[in-house]
Protein backbone atom coordinates (compact mmCIF):
# COMPACT_ATOMS: atom_id res chain seq x y z
CA UNK A 1 0.00 0.00 0.00
CA UNK A 2 1.45 3.56 -0.74
CA UNK A 3 -0.49 6.14 1.20
CA UNK A 4 0.24 10.61 0.38
CA UNK A 5 0.30 12.21 3.74
CA UNK A 6 -0.46 16.13 3.79
CA UNK A 7 0.37 18.29 7.21
CA UNK A 8 -0.53 21.76 7.29
CA UNK A 9 -1.51 22.11 10.80
CA UNK A 10 0.75 25.42 11.49
CA UNK A 11 3.77 26.57 9.62
CA UNK A 12 5.04 23.85 7.96
CA UNK A 13 4.15 22.89 4.60
CA UNK A 14 4.82 18.88 4.34
CA UNK A 15 4.35 16.25 1.67
CA UNK A 16 5.29 12.51 1.97
CA UNK A 17 4.74 9.16 0.38
CA UNK A 18 5.06 5.87 2.68
CA UNK A 19 5.11 2.76 0.96
CA UNK A 20 5.37 -0.45 2.35
CA UNK A 21 7.90 -3.61 2.48
CA UNK A 22 7.44 -6.65 3.36
CA UNK A 23 4.50 -5.52 5.91
CA UNK A 24 6.92 -2.38 7.11
CA UNK A 25 5.97 1.06 6.21
CA UNK A 26 8.48 3.43 5.05
CA UNK A 27 9.35 6.91 4.15
CA UNK A 28 9.52 6.55 0.32
CA UNK A 29 9.61 10.50 -0.58
CA UNK A 30 9.57 13.49 1.65
CA UNK A 31 9.08 17.46 1.82
CA UNK A 32 9.24 19.99 4.32
CA UNK A 33 9.04 23.40 3.54
CA UNK A 34 9.23 25.66 6.63
CA UNK A 35 8.07 29.01 6.91
CA UNK A 36 10.58 30.46 9.60
CA UNK A 37 11.75 33.70 6.84
CA UNK A 38 8.22 34.47 7.14
CA UNK A 39 7.51 34.80 10.60
CA UNK A 40 10.64 35.56 12.00
CA UNK A 41 9.99 38.75 11.89
CA UNK A 42 6.72 39.02 13.74
CA UNK A 43 8.53 36.27 16.80
CA UNK A 44 5.65 34.52 15.57
CA UNK A 45 2.97 32.39 13.72
CA UNK A 46 0.73 34.92 11.25
CA UNK A 47 -2.00 32.86 10.17
CA UNK A 48 -2.73 34.57 7.31
CA UNK A 49 0.62 34.65 5.90
CA UNK A 50 1.03 31.07 6.91
CA UNK A 51 -1.92 30.14 4.75
CA UNK A 52 -0.95 32.11 2.03
CA UNK A 53 2.16 30.24 1.78
CA UNK A 54 0.37 26.64 2.24
CA UNK A 55 -1.56 27.61 -0.82
CA UNK A 56 1.42 28.90 -2.91
CA UNK A 57 3.64 25.89 -1.97
CA UNK A 58 1.09 22.52 -1.36
CA UNK A 59 0.12 22.19 -5.39
CA UNK A 60 3.69 21.81 -6.52
CA UNK A 61 4.68 19.70 -3.56
CA UNK A 62 1.88 17.32 -4.31
CA UNK A 63 3.00 17.46 -7.94
CA UNK A 64 6.42 15.55 -6.94
CA UNK A 65 5.28 13.45 -4.64
CA UNK A 66 2.74 12.26 -7.89
CA UNK A 67 6.21 12.42 -10.04
CA UNK A 68 8.19 10.52 -7.71
CA UNK A 69 6.38 7.15 -7.90
CA UNK A 70 3.62 4.50 -8.81
CA UNK A 71 0.24 4.46 -7.77
CA UNK A 72 -1.51 5.66 -4.26
CA UNK A 73 -3.91 3.68 -2.37
CA UNK A 74 -5.22 6.73 0.03
CA UNK A 75 -4.63 9.95 1.27
CA UNK A 76 -3.90 10.70 4.64
CA UNK A 77 -4.29 14.41 6.11
CA UNK A 78 -4.61 16.19 9.41
CA UNK A 79 -7.57 17.16 10.30
CA UNK A 80 -6.74 19.24 13.66
CA UNK A 81 -5.43 20.44 16.17
CA UNK A 82 -3.93 23.59 14.56
CA UNK A 83 -4.67 26.68 13.23
CA UNK A 84 -8.30 26.38 11.55
CA UNK A 85 -6.81 28.49 8.47
CA UNK A 86 -3.82 26.60 8.09
CA UNK A 87 -5.66 23.12 8.52
CA UNK A 88 -8.03 23.96 5.81
CA UNK A 89 -5.59 24.53 3.57
CA UNK A 90 -4.94 20.62 3.59
CA UNK A 91 -7.92 19.69 4.49
CA UNK A 92 -9.90 21.30 1.32
CA UNK A 93 -6.97 19.86 -0.54
CA UNK A 94 -7.18 16.11 0.03
CA UNK A 95 -10.63 15.93 -0.22
CA UNK A 96 -10.39 17.62 -3.74
CA UNK A 97 -7.58 15.49 -4.27
CA UNK A 98 -9.36 12.44 -3.25
CA UNK A 99 -12.53 12.85 -5.44
CA UNK A 100 -10.51 13.71 -8.73
CA UNK A 101 -8.14 10.47 -7.96
CA UNK A 102 -11.21 8.53 -6.84
CA UNK A 103 -8.92 7.53 -3.65
CA UNK A 104 -9.93 6.96 -0.21
CA UNK A 105 -8.92 9.30 2.45
CA UNK A 106 -8.38 10.12 6.08
CA UNK A 107 -8.58 12.51 8.61
CA UNK A 108 -5.76 11.81 11.17
CA UNK A 109 -5.37 13.73 14.43
CA UNK A 110 -1.93 15.49 14.72
CA UNK A 111 -0.86 14.32 17.73
CA UNK A 112 -1.65 10.75 16.39
CA UNK A 113 0.81 11.16 14.03
CA UNK A 114 3.64 12.45 16.50
CA UNK A 115 3.22 9.34 18.71
CA UNK A 116 3.85 7.76 15.26
CA UNK A 117 7.36 9.54 14.29
CA UNK A 118 9.46 7.74 16.65
CA UNK A 119 8.56 4.25 14.81
CA UNK A 120 9.45 5.66 11.59
CA UNK A 121 12.56 5.03 11.71
CA UNK A 122 12.90 2.43 14.23
CA UNK A 123 12.49 -0.06 11.54
CA UNK A 124 9.62 -1.35 13.50
CA UNK A 125 5.54 -0.73 14.05
CA UNK A 126 4.28 0.58 16.39
CA UNK A 127 4.33 -1.19 19.62
CA UNK A 128 1.65 -1.32 22.07
CA UNK A 129 1.08 -0.51 24.74
CA UNK A 130 3.16 2.11 24.72
CA UNK A 131 4.20 5.47 27.02
CA UNK A 132 4.86 8.37 24.73
CA UNK A 133 5.86 11.86 26.11
CA UNK A 134 5.10 14.46 22.93
CA UNK A 135 6.87 17.53 23.54
CA UNK A 136 6.25 20.24 20.66
CA UNK A 137 5.13 24.27 20.93
CA UNK A 138 1.63 23.34 21.35
CA UNK A 139 1.59 20.74 23.40
CA UNK A 140 2.94 19.14 26.45
CA UNK A 141 1.94 15.38 26.91
CA UNK A 142 2.41 11.84 28.53
CA UNK A 143 -0.08 9.50 27.08
CA UNK A 144 -0.76 5.83 27.45
CA UNK A 145 -1.43 4.43 23.69
CA UNK A 146 -3.00 1.42 25.01
CA UNK A 147 -3.73 0.24 21.23
CA UNK A 148 -4.10 1.35 17.58
CA UNK A 149 -6.68 4.58 18.34
CA UNK A 150 -6.51 3.92 22.03
CA UNK A 151 -5.01 6.82 23.60
CA UNK A 152 -5.44 7.93 27.42
CA UNK A 153 -3.67 11.23 27.72
CA UNK A 154 -2.00 10.33 31.50
CA UNK A 155 -1.13 14.17 31.96
CA UNK A 156 -0.66 17.47 30.36
CA UNK A 157 0.32 21.14 30.68
CA UNK A 158 -1.29 23.80 33.02
CA UNK A 159 -0.45 26.37 31.30
CA UNK A 160 2.60 26.79 28.62
CA UNK A 161 3.54 23.85 26.48
CA UNK A 162 7.56 23.11 27.04
CA UNK A 163 8.21 24.58 23.39
CA UNK A 164 6.34 27.35 24.19
CA UNK A 165 8.07 28.25 27.53
CA UNK A 166 11.49 27.96 25.60
CA UNK A 167 10.34 30.04 22.71
CA UNK A 168 9.12 32.97 24.70
CA UNK A 169 12.37 32.72 27.64
CA UNK A 170 14.73 32.80 24.87
CA UNK A 171 12.67 36.20 23.30
CA UNK A 172 13.22 37.16 27.03
CA UNK A 173 16.72 36.83 26.31
CA UNK A 174 16.89 38.46 23.10
CA UNK A 175 17.55 35.77 20.80
CA UNK A 176 15.97 34.94 17.43
CA UNK A 177 12.86 33.42 16.00
CA UNK A 178 12.31 30.03 17.04
CA UNK A 179 13.79 30.39 20.32
CA UNK A 180 13.92 26.63 21.03
CA UNK A 181 16.65 25.67 18.52
CA UNK A 182 18.50 29.23 19.76
CA UNK A 183 18.86 28.29 23.59
CA UNK A 184 19.74 24.70 23.34
CA UNK A 185 22.65 26.26 21.12
CA UNK A 186 23.68 28.75 23.91
CA UNK A 187 23.25 25.88 26.51
CA UNK A 188 26.00 23.91 25.38
CA UNK A 189 28.44 25.96 26.95
CA UNK A 190 26.70 26.87 30.06
CA UNK A 191 26.66 25.52 33.45
CA UNK A 192 22.81 24.15 33.98
CA UNK A 193 23.67 24.25 37.91
CA UNK A 194 24.72 28.05 37.51
CA UNK A 195 20.96 28.97 38.54
CA UNK A 196 18.53 27.46 40.62
CA UNK A 197 15.36 27.32 38.78
CA UNK A 198 11.81 26.24 40.02
CA UNK A 199 10.83 22.11 38.93
CA UNK A 200 7.04 23.49 39.23
CA UNK A 201 5.08 20.38 39.70
CA UNK A 202 7.93 17.79 40.15
CA UNK A 203 6.34 16.40 43.84
CA UNK A 204 2.68 16.80 42.63
CA UNK A 205 2.09 13.51 42.07
CA UNK A 206 0.11 13.32 39.06
CA UNK A 207 1.41 14.03 35.15
CA UNK A 208 0.23 17.26 34.83
CA UNK A 209 3.09 20.04 33.88
CA UNK A 210 3.66 24.02 34.36
CA UNK A 211 6.20 25.79 32.98
CA UNK A 212 4.89 29.26 32.64
CA UNK A 213 6.00 29.53 36.38
CA UNK A 214 10.08 28.74 35.19
CA UNK A 215 9.45 31.43 32.64
CA UNK A 216 8.53 33.93 35.21
CA UNK A 217 11.17 33.15 37.06
CA UNK A 218 14.04 33.40 34.34
CA UNK A 219 12.34 37.10 33.58
CA UNK A 220 12.69 37.73 37.62
CA UNK A 221 15.98 36.34 37.96
CA UNK A 222 17.03 38.52 34.79
CA UNK A 223 15.45 42.04 36.53
CA UNK A 224 18.48 44.66 36.68
CA UNK A 225 20.78 42.26 34.87
CA UNK A 226 22.56 42.95 31.45
CA UNK A 227 24.61 39.22 30.97
CA UNK A 228 27.17 38.67 29.26
CA UNK A 229 28.13 36.02 26.63
CA UNK A 230 29.12 33.61 29.94
CA UNK A 231 26.11 34.42 32.05
CA UNK A 232 23.35 33.75 29.09
CA UNK A 233 24.89 30.51 28.27
CA UNK A 234 24.55 29.26 32.30
CA UNK A 235 21.04 31.35 32.40
CA UNK A 236 20.14 28.61 29.08
CA UNK A 237 21.83 26.02 30.55
CA UNK A 238 19.62 25.89 33.88
CA UNK A 239 16.67 26.54 32.38
CA UNK A 240 16.75 23.94 30.19
CA UNK A 241 17.84 21.65 32.76
CA UNK A 242 14.90 22.32 34.66
CA UNK A 243 12.59 21.55 31.58
CA UNK A 244 14.49 18.47 31.63
CA UNK A 245 14.16 17.63 35.10
CA UNK A 246 10.18 17.43 35.14
CA UNK A 247 9.82 15.38 31.94
CA UNK A 248 12.32 13.13 32.67
CA UNK A 249 10.89 12.65 36.54
CA UNK A 250 7.03 11.99 35.09
CA UNK A 251 7.83 10.18 32.48
CA UNK A 252 9.89 7.92 34.67
CA UNK A 253 7.00 7.82 37.25
CA UNK A 254 4.44 7.38 34.66
CA UNK A 255 6.95 4.46 33.50
CA UNK A 256 6.92 2.70 37.06
CA UNK A 257 3.11 3.65 37.52
CA UNK A 258 1.96 1.99 34.53
CA UNK A 259 5.22 -1.31 34.46
CA UNK A 260 5.26 -0.66 30.74
CA UNK A 261 8.33 -2.01 28.56
CA UNK A 262 8.51 0.78 25.56
CA UNK A 263 8.54 4.43 25.84
CA UNK A 264 8.61 6.98 22.77
CA UNK A 265 9.65 10.45 22.92
CA UNK A 266 8.71 12.95 19.88
CA UNK A 267 7.78 16.75 19.24
CA UNK A 268 9.63 19.61 17.58
CA UNK A 269 11.02 19.48 21.54
CA UNK A 270 12.35 16.16 21.06
CA UNK A 271 15.18 17.76 18.75
CA UNK A 272 17.25 18.88 21.74
CA UNK A 273 20.35 16.72 22.20
CA UNK A 274 20.29 17.18 25.86
CA UNK A 275 16.68 15.89 26.21
CA UNK A 276 17.22 13.29 24.21
CA UNK A 277 19.87 11.90 26.33
CA UNK A 278 18.46 12.54 29.38
CA UNK A 279 15.61 10.39 27.98
CA UNK A 280 17.40 7.66 26.89
CA UNK A 281 19.37 7.20 29.66
CA UNK A 282 15.93 7.20 31.84
CA UNK A 283 14.63 4.60 29.65
CA UNK A 284 17.95 2.42 30.43
CA UNK A 285 17.82 3.14 34.32
CA UNK A 286 14.37 1.74 34.18
CA UNK A 287 14.79 -1.17 31.52
CA UNK A 288 12.93 -0.30 28.72
CA UNK A 289 13.13 -0.35 25.03
CA UNK A 290 12.95 3.65 24.01
CA UNK A 291 11.77 4.91 20.77
CA UNK A 292 13.11 8.71 20.14
CA UNK A 293 12.38 10.61 16.82
CA UNK A 294 14.96 11.73 14.08
CA UNK A 295 14.87 14.93 12.92
CA UNK A 296 13.50 15.65 10.94
CA UNK A 297 10.90 13.70 12.47
CA UNK A 298 10.89 15.40 15.79
CA UNK A 299 9.17 18.49 14.20
CA UNK A 300 6.20 18.67 12.15
CA UNK A 301 5.81 16.70 9.02
CA UNK A 302 3.57 14.60 6.56
CA UNK A 303 5.65 11.34 7.05
CA UNK A 304 4.05 10.90 10.66
CA UNK A 305 0.74 11.85 9.23
CA UNK A 306 1.08 9.29 6.18
CA UNK A 307 1.84 6.84 8.47
CA UNK A 308 -0.82 7.42 11.26
CA UNK A 309 -2.99 7.03 8.05
CA UNK A 310 -1.70 4.07 6.65
CA UNK A 311 -2.65 2.45 9.77
CA UNK A 312 -6.25 3.74 9.71
CA UNK A 313 -6.90 3.07 5.73
CA UNK A 314 -5.56 -0.37 6.11
CA UNK A 315 -7.97 -1.58 8.57
CA UNK A 316 -10.46 0.03 6.55
CA UNK A 317 -10.74 3.63 8.45
CA UNK A 318 -11.93 6.15 6.16
CA UNK A 319 -13.31 9.63 6.12
CA UNK A 320 -16.23 11.02 4.14
CA UNK A 321 -16.79 14.69 2.43
CA UNK A 322 -18.94 15.85 5.63
CA UNK A 323 -15.80 15.78 7.64
CA UNK A 324 -14.21 18.56 8.56
CA UNK A 325 -11.36 20.09 10.51
CA UNK A 326 -11.08 19.95 13.91
CA UNK A 327 -8.75 22.55 15.55
CA UNK A 328 -9.33 21.55 18.69
CA UNK A 329 -9.31 17.86 18.21
CA UNK A 330 -8.46 15.79 21.23
CA UNK A 331 -5.89 12.90 20.88
CA UNK A 332 -8.38 10.75 23.32
CA UNK A 333 -11.52 11.40 21.14
CA UNK A 334 -9.77 9.65 17.90
O1 LIG B 1 6.36 19.82 16.89
P1 LIG B 1 6.73 21.21 16.44
O2 LIG B 1 7.60 21.33 15.23
O3 LIG B 1 5.48 22.07 16.17
C1 LIG B 1 4.32 22.00 16.96
O4 LIG B 1 3.46 21.14 16.65
O5 LIG B 1 4.27 22.78 17.94
O6 LIG B 1 7.46 21.92 17.69
C2 LIG B 1 8.00 23.19 17.60
C3 LIG B 1 8.59 23.58 18.95
C4 LIG B 1 9.00 25.05 19.03
O7 LIG B 1 8.52 25.58 20.25
C5 LIG B 1 10.52 24.97 19.01
O8 LIG B 1 11.16 26.04 19.66
C6 LIG B 1 10.77 23.68 19.73
O9 LIG B 1 9.76 22.80 19.22
N1 LIG B 1 12.10 23.14 19.49
C7 LIG B 1 13.06 23.02 20.44
C8 LIG B 1 14.20 22.51 19.77
N2 LIG B 1 13.90 22.36 18.45
C9 LIG B 1 12.60 22.74 18.29
N3 LIG B 1 13.04 23.26 21.75
C10 LIG B 1 14.17 23.02 22.44
N4 LIG B 1 15.31 22.56 21.89
C11 LIG B 1 15.39 22.30 20.56
N5 LIG B 1 16.48 21.84 20.01
ZN1 LIG C 1 3.42 19.19 15.97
Amino acid sequence: MRVLGIETSCDETSVAVIAEEGGQPFIEWQEIASQMDLHEAYGGVVPELATRRHLEVLPQMVNRARQAGGAFHGIAVTGGPGLASSLLIGLSYAKGLSRGMGLPWVAVNHMEGHLYSPFLTAGRWPVFPHLALVVSGGHTMLVLARERGCYDILGSTRDDAAGEAFDKSAKLMGLKYPGGPELERLARDGNPDAFDFPRSMIHSGDFHFSFSGLKTALRVRMKGMTPGPQEKSDLCASFQQAVIDVLIAKTRKALREQRLDHVTLSGGVSGNTALRTAFLQMAEEEGCACHVARPPLTGDNAAMIAAAGWDRLARGSTSDASIDIQPSWKLGAV
